[in-house]
């Protein structure tokens, strides 16, 4: 990282004008940008998606069949492709996930498909009709990535299968028409034209529901799974990587894999998983206290301190960094309790504070853009972390749909470098008083277009901020766009839809600076063009 741009804060001059509180003390800040010497490119498939055959995910939350009532276009809930499109969603990861080690392809193509178990069958509420129907197979998935213009990113079965049934749904999807008979059979069941999915994830959490392997032993299934791989279109193959929310952020994992790779080619891919995972306490997703918002967004950010610690453990083995981070699933995970209904197991309320954290996520995924290849959140509708939630003919975006869409604007783009302040915001959490970082910020260019993100974690104080450009650069037509609430547990429900949404939010030009005070609880983005 540049350390020549930073975030600094200015405390003593601005305390006169700062509330304070028992939580809380936050300082004005300023930013300073040096656009001259721009970053990495910010991979668009850091804003990716996840949908799993579980719960409401596919039946209900992506697809409603097609003889539903429901607004759909063959059979996909044509709500969620249209608000798919509209965030520009580059991706999707199917089909899972646990259940992607359980899966067998074949038994979702084709006129007759059998029901099958599904690995979240055993936690399913009792006298439910857990069971895979298969309505939802690859040709489904195709269509609804077509639907959006979305790169297919499938989880292959390596817990319950074989590299060759592995390399036969790679061929049925890639081969060219015409040439293999599975390419034959692609197309007599609609697809004439191959698929040509680039990136296969290698089975999934193989430390866990993908087979409870050891490093060494996943190493060697990876290298067997990928040999002999039907390279019809230059694949992006990601190997399953650590746990990242354990105690110890699974350090021991990244270390076995890559020590077993020695000599080996290495995965394009390397997934990380991190969950803020609030399943071990008592904190609720609807109804929460300040301690609580800052426990989970304390829990979040540690994710820097993991993805650094990863980096620095893969770089003893590939110094060059070839491999790059795949963070596939990300979100913040409440304990069972407050399903949509029962059955929709997973499902959780998104409120302000999830919008807030995905704030904070997303400045760490575009501060380290040169890393990070691609991160889904997991997952888009009725799970955990959801944009959407989804019930028969109801459907609502969540307030963390509307930072998806305030980031857009980063896709692509390339990362200017922003630091963060360290220790800002005095705050009370579960364990008592600890640091947030005062503001969370990250930047990019694209042209002559910079967008600056920013997102403000104090349930009491507003913060002015100054966004100052380096080396003379001027600014102008500046916009703002704010997503806030009075109510930290603000939410978005299927009778007030437009409760948390975003707002035009005033950035003013004062010489080669931005100026703008971020209001409490907020995330913002400002626009301009440099002159
Ligand atoms: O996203 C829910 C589950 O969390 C996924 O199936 C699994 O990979 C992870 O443990």
């Amino acid at each position: 990282m540049n350390r020549r741009t930073f975030l600094k804060t200015t405390t003593a001059a601005t305390l006169g004008t700062i509330a304070a509180s028992n939580f809380s003390f936050a300082a004005d800040a300023e930013i300073e940008l040096t656009l001259g010497e721009p970053g990495a490119v910010i991979s668009p498939h850091i804003y990716g998606h996840f949908i799993e055959h579980l719960g409401g995910v596919i039946y209900d939350g992506v697809w409603v069949g097609r003889n539903s009532k429901i607004s759909n276009i063959d059979g996909i809930r044509k709500q969620f492709v249209d608000d798919m499109k509209r965030i520009g969603a580059p991706n999707l990861r199917w089909p899972g996930g646990c259940f992607a080690d359980g899966y067998h392809w074949r038994d979702g193509i084709g006129k007759s498909r059998p029901r099958t178990y599904n690995f979240w069958q055993s936690r399913m509420p009792k006298g439910t009709d857990a069971t895979e129907p298969n309505q939802f197979g690859i040709h489904e998935f195709m269509n609804l990535c077509r639907l959006i213009g979305a790169e297919p990113y499938v989880a292959a079965n390596v817990g319950s299968s074989t590299p060759q049934e592995f390399h036969d749904w790679v061929s049925y999807c890639n081969a060219p028409a015409g040439t293999l008979s599975l390419a034959d059979e692609r197309a007599a069941n609609g697809d004439k034209q191959p698929f040509n999915v680039r990136y296969w994830g290698v089975g999934n959490e193989s430390w866990g529901c993908g087979g409870t392997m050891r490093p060494q032993e996943y190493a060697t299934l990876y290298r067997k799974w990928t040999t002999q791989f039907p390279a019809y279109v230059q694949p992006f193959l990601v190997a399953t990587g650590p746990r990242g929310h354990s105690a110890d952020g699974d350090i021991g994992w990244t270390t076995g894999f890559f020590e077993n790779m020695r000599g080996y080619q290495p995965p394009d891919g390397f997934s990380v998983h991190y969950y803020t995972d609030l399943r071990p306490t008592q904190i609720k997703a609807a109804d929460f206290n300040a301690a609580e918002w800052y426990e989970v967004l304390l829990r979040g950010i540690r994710l820097e301190k993991v993805l650094q610690d990863h980096w620095n453990e893969i770089g003893k083995f590939d110094p060059a960094h070839r491999t790059k981070f795949v963070v596939d699933e990300w979100g913040v995970w409440y304990k069972p309790g407050e399903e949509l209904q029962p059955s929709y197991i997973l499902s959780e309320p998104i409120t302000l504070r999830d919008a807030i954290h995905t704030g904070l996520t997303f400045d760490i995924f575009n501060r380290h853009a040169e890393k990070i290849a691609m991160a889904n959140v997991a997952q888009t509708v009725n799970c955990i972390h959801s944009l959407f939630l989804a019930q028969g003919d109801k459907f609502v975006r969540t307030p963390a749909y509307y930072v998806f869409e305030m980031y857009r604007a980063h896709m692509g783009a390339k990362q200017v470098p922003v630091e963060n302040p360290a220790k800002d915001l005095k705050v009370t959490a579960l364990g008592g008083p600890a640091a947030l970082p005062g503001l969370s910020a990250s930047a990019s260019i694209r042209e002559s277009k910079l967008t600056v993100t920013i997102t403000n974690p104090s349930l009491d104080a507003s913060v002015p901020v100054r966004v100052r450009l380096a080396n003379g650069a001027n600014a102008r037509e500046a916009k703002g766009v704010v997503l806030t609430h009075q109510d930290m547990r603000a939410t978005n429900t299927f009778t007030k839809p437009d409760e948390v949404k975003p707002t035009p939010y005033p950035v003013k030009i004062e010489g080669n600076a931005l100026a703008l005070t971020m209001p409490k609880q907020s995330v913002g983005l400002i626009q301009c063009e440099i002159g």
